[in-house]
């Protein structure tokens, strides 16, 4: 690895680092065909981080999250995999790949891939054997049922993208589950085949150099063996059935604990290397935390959504965060996001609801909340720019196929909006393909001209400069990168402010969520010598007293001298 190492012997590089997610068909366009590529992705990666701590032109992340890269159909835009050894021609070719992890280590940045490994595609030849007989070499590395009493389905198990989870097969007479889009068949786990097949594949990339993987819907590999029904739950009504039922059966089970920790154990042969999964989307924080395991011997990094659920609303993510550090096993590290493919972006989420005709105020305050957090932040692309939904994308142009295919009315809205290209500068189509004014795989949002990456870098008070003075900030202090966290308000209104500290330093984290009053601060810590880390008010590097009151929407990161 380069020369942006973790500085601490006490931590883990996935611990002290900053996390960046690139959604690949939207992030960079080097081959200048309007589709996102790896080519696009190594071009770019010294605006990732160029190695230079103080630079005005680099973020300094120091890892890249891929989004599926495999070979696909692209039904679910890369999480239908057909191919798990392959680069799927859209982005390039194996060599780029092993050209980008290179060059990305060059630079200090770490390659985590995503890997789908609940289902595959219809595509992928091990699903096209097994449904053809059922007793062909693969027939069971699916999850195969014969008809049953329900509407002769097998049982009430959904899909989470709306309808029944079960699809007929002509050929084997039988139904196939389906968590998610028909295309997208449940492997078997119970098969050690299948688990042995999988492993193989895992151990390929990590020979590759890979830093690790994110699993996707890792905490669903499991299903009942006797196939029980799910409870309903009493008085839901979502429209979304799959909401209303207990997922008793088809999710959390205590066998899927046990394969997280044989990949775990898979990953510890490997020196350095992150395990993240996705402890899918209905889960609750409990659940979530759960799958650190028994002994922390299961996912380095589970992703819970408690960001994403929550309002603008200082009470409300207090007591999330405070749930969160409760909850989090002894010897285990938490992990925060604002943001990702699947939902809409922050601003979006939250605009209305901080009653704000300011997105950037708000998109700095998320900002500093996600960035001064105990626990490693991970950043969607386009969130430093202060990214927002395109709203309005034309029917025709919706890509969004897994979801714009299941049926209509209990699908989850169309996730498109958050997928939109990034934003690089005001030329056509946001210099999205190098060189070249062709038309993006999805319609750009209609604010590149205001919002890119070349106005943000020029432009010292944007949004951007702010994501990169936290990270630089962080880079440079203990206390926020392992300190401990603890508020200074017991429930919090309109405003926040909590310590994050080690044994040798401090640093007080103080933001103002108001879009319009001011707060006297009235806050348990001395009041005199405070040096300015991060400020929308007052100069970086300046030492302070603290304010008597905190104006709308300040934000101020100090450190204790
Ligand atoms: C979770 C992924 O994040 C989402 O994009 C995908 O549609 C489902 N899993 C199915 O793989």
């Amino acid at each position: 690895m380069g020369n942006q190492q973790s500085q601490d012997q006490t931590q883990a590089w996935w611990q002290s680092g900053v996390i960046y997610q690139i959604y690949p068909l939207t992030f960079s366009d080097g081959n200048g065909n309007g589709t996102g590529d790896i080519s696009g992705i190594i071009r770019r990666l010294d605006y990732l981080n160029d190695g230079n701590l103080d630079s005005q032109t680099s973020l300094g992340i120091d890892a890249i999250w891929l989004s599926p890269v495999n070979d696909s159909p692209m039904i679910d835009n890369g999480y239908d995999i057909s191919d798990y050894r392959n680069i799927c021609p859209i982005f390039g070719t194996l060599a780029e790949f092993e050209t980008l992890i290179a060059e990305a280590h060059q630079r200090g940045i770490r390659i985590i891939m995503d890997m789908v490994l609940n289902h595959s595609s219809n595509q992928h030849p091990w699903f096209i054997e097994s449904s053809k007989s059922k007793d062909n070499d693969k027939s069971d590395w699916y999850i195969w049922q014969d008809p049953g009493y329900k509407d002769g389905l097998p049982n009430n198990w959904l899909s989470y993208f709306g309808g029944t989870g079960w699809t007929y097969c002509e050929a084997r007479e039988q139904y196939y589950f389906h968590i998610f889009n028909k295309n997208q068949p449940d492997l078997n786990w119970r098969n050690p085949e299948v688990k042995a097949a999988i492993f193989d594949v895992l151990r390929y990339w990590l020979d590759k150099g890979i830093d690790g993987f994110r699993l996707d819907a890792s905490s669903v590999y499991s299903k009942d063996q006797y196939f029980r029904d799910n409870p309903v739950k009493f008085g839901a009504t979502d429209k979304n059935a799959y909401h209303n039922q207990h997922h008793l059966y088809d999710k959390d089970l205590p066998e899927n604990h046990q394969i997280i920790r044989e990949i775990r154990s898979l990953i510890d042969e490997y020196d350095d290397r992150v395990l993240i999964g996705e402890t899918f989307i209905d889960s609750r924080l409990y659940d979530s935390t759960s799958f650190y395991g028994i002994n922390n011997d299961e996912l380095h990094l589970p992703f819970a959504f408690e960001f994403p659920f929550s309002p603008w609303y200082p009470g409300y993510l207090q007591r999330e965060i405070q749930k969160k550090e409760r909850i989090t096993p002894e010897g285990a590290w938490p992990t925060y996001f604002l943001d990702n493919h699947d939902i809409p972006r922050h601003l979006s989420r939250w605009i209305e609801c901080a009653l704000c005709t300011n997105p950037q105020a708000i998109a700095k305050a998320a900002a500093t909340l996600l960035l001064t957090m105990r626990g490693t932040p991970v950043l969607y692309y386009g969130q430093e720019l202060g990214m927002v939904d395109f709203e309005d994308i034309p029917p025709e142009k919706l890509q969004d196929k897994a979801v714009t295919n299941s049926p209509s009315g209990e699908a989850p809205p169309n996730r498109d909006g958050a997928r939109t290209p990034m934003q690089w500068d005001d030329s056509a189509n946001a210099g999205f393909s190098f060189g070249k004014d062709v038309e993006p795989w999805l319609p750009v949002h209609p604010n590149y001209q205001e919002v890119n990456v070349e106005a943000a870098i020029a432009d010292p008070d944007s949004v951007w400069h702010f994501y990169r003075s936290l990270i630089q900030s962080q880079k440079q202090s203990e206390a926020l990168r392992q300190g401990r966290w603890r508020t200074l308000i017991h429930y919090p209104y309109e405003h926040m402010a909590y310590i994050r500290e080690t044994d040798q330093e401090r640093v007080l984290v103080m933001i103002n969520f108001a879009y319009e009053q001011p707060f006297e601060l009235d806050i348990p810590v001395e009041r005199e010598n405070w040096r300015v880390l991060v400020s929308n008010k007052t100069e970086a590097g300046k030492l302070i007293d603290l304010p008597e009151t905190l104006q709308a929407f300040e934000i101020n990161v100090l450190r204790k001298e």
